[in-house]
């Protein structure tokens, strides 16, 4: 009789656990993110979206999701990656100077010690791989993930491919979609990046026809992924993530400051570019006057000056690679390191700006259905989403689960499988 009951329950876990068409899946739930580089939270509704529009439908619609400081493209990655702000996680922009390296790094040149910056800072991808019973990860050129990790450069994801314009969009959708079946290592958390609409935004701004054509573009291809995953019959198996790393906002050449004059330019080391300047003073007894000269110029142009220390409202005030002082245009402004010819897109503002704000899309068995939350996504909260959802431990993080948590079906498939696991054990345990 108690043996029975044993049976019985366990006879119902194996039944809703393994079904035919999951078998060749991971037997842990699939997450599969796609970043869409510079898109706008807002660019769905700039021209027709209807791919991008259904699955928001079948899934969740948020406000929008918010990036970390500077909103540019390498350091958000990296923090949707790692679920830290770039004043830990070390990638606090595209380009920087590690002073205790004494190097310059750069993120498209894809130097490991830019992204590898301290065995602390491990993306989720390879946390997920450490915790180990079969759980594997693939990384299609996602910034960040083709070079190593750890003291000993010892991690790298089961699979990745470096960044390469080139590949035909399709043939990144089958490649990714033959690791999340591969027979001996099925991924479980697959990251796969693309590189517009981000491109067309910076050439020609946000609200040129070009533009418009390439966010339809991005919604095409959205549109080609989703037919592959239906036709390979994961479609519905798999959890889908749609994100970008930041916005976009046109500026015109009315719009630049001329920083150049407002201090003798041979006293200091300058990085990064529009709309952020890190300034390196080449002789630290010169801060002061630096900064006062910068100071008393930004009074009558668009733009703050900060010391590093007055920088902890945007959290990026910690990081050695984070210069003494710098210089942030208002939002709308540029400086003049680029070239608006009529227009040009530009990102790395405050946050707060709303035209900084990236795209969220979830769907899939663990999320709510049509589900609309009042809520804006942080990207620092996505880490803590993945560990949940894979059961993975002791993930560092500086973002929150709660702000994300009331997005995920708490009576879906894979929790509802635990539950009756935990159920099961409750009752051979008692009977
Ligand atoms: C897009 O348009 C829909 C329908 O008009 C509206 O409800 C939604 O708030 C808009 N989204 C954004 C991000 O502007
Ligand atoms: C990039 O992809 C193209 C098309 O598949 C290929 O011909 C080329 O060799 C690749 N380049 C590198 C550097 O791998
Ligand atoms: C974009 O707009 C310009 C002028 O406004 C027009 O000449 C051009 O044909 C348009 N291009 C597309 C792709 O719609
Ligand atoms: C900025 O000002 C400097 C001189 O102060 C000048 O040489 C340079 O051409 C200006 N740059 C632009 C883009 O106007
Ligand atoms: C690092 O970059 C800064 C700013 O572009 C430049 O002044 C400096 O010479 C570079 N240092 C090295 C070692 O390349
Ligand atoms: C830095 O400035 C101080 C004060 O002007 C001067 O004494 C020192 O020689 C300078 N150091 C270098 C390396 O130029
Ligand atoms: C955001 O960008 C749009 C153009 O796409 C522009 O009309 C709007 O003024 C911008 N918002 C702010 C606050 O500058
Ligand atoms: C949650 O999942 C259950 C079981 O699949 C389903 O019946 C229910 O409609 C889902 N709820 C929401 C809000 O999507």
């Amino acid at each position: 009789m108690n043996s029975t009951f044993v049976v019985l329950a366990g006879l119902l876990v194996i039944g809703l656990t393994y079904s035919p068409a999951k078998a060749k899946l991971s037997k842990h739930p699939v997450v599969l993110v796609v970043s869409f580089d510079g898109f706008r939270y807002d660019y769905l509704n700039k021209t027709d979206t209807p791919n991008l529009k259904e699955l928001q439908r079948q899934g969740i619609t948020v406000p929008h999701m918010v990036s970390q400081f500077p909103s540019n493209t390498f350091p958000n990655h990296q923090s949707i990656a790692t679920g830290l702000t770039p004043d830990t996680h070390g990638v606090v922009d595209n380009t920087v100077r590690d002073p205790l390296l004494g190097k310059n790094l750069s993120g498209f040149n894809d130097d490991w010690e830019f992204w590898n910056y301290s065995p602390d800072v491990l993306p989720f991808y390879i946390r997920n791989e450490l915790a180990g019973d079969e759980r594997y990860s693939g990384c299609y050129m996602w910034a960040g993930s083709s070079t190593p990790y750890g003291a000993n450069n010892e991690y790298r994801p089961k699979f990745f491919v470096a960044y390469n314009g080139s590949i035909p969009w399709p043939d990144r959708v089958d490649t990714v979609i033959s690791w999340m079946t591969d027979p001996v290592h099925p991924t479980n958390m697959v990251f796969l990046y693309y590189n517009e609409p981000d491109s067309a935004g910076h050439s020609y701004g946000t609200d040129d026809n070009r533009t418009i054509e390439i966010i339809k573009q991005s919604d095409d291809r959205a549109g080609v992924l989703f037919q592959k995953l239906k036709e390979a019959e994961i479609y519905d198996l798999i959890n889908i993530v749609i994100v970008s790393d930041h916005g976009m906002q046109t500026v015109t050449r009315d719009m630049l400051i001329n920083t150049t004059a407002m201090i003798d330019r041979s006293l200091y080391e300058r990085y990064g570019s529009t709309p952020v300047y890190h300034i390196l003073p080449k002789n630290a007894s010169d801060t002061d006057r630096i900064y006062d000269a910068f100071k008393a110029a930004s009074y009558t142009n668009h733009f703050s000056v900060y010391r590093k220390e007055q920088l902890t409202h945007l959290k990026y005030s910690q990081n050695r690679r984070i210069m003494p002082i710098l210089l942030l245009a208002d939002p709308g402004y540029g400086f003049e390191n680029i070239n608006p010819n009529p227009n040009y897109g530009v990102h790395g503002y405050d946050p707060n700006f709303r035209n900084m704000s990236a795209l969220f899309i979830a769907a899939g068995p663990l999320f709510k259905k049509g589900y609309v939350s009042q809520l804006p996504v942080n990207n620092i909260d996505l880490v803590p989403l993945f560990a949940k959802i894979m059961n993975v431990k002791n993930v560092p993080t500086e973002g929150t689960l709660e702000r994300v948590e009331l997005l995920l079906n708490a009576s879906a498939g894979h929790f509802v499988t635990v539950l009756l696991i935990v159920v099961a054990q409750v009752l051979s345990h008692v009977l």
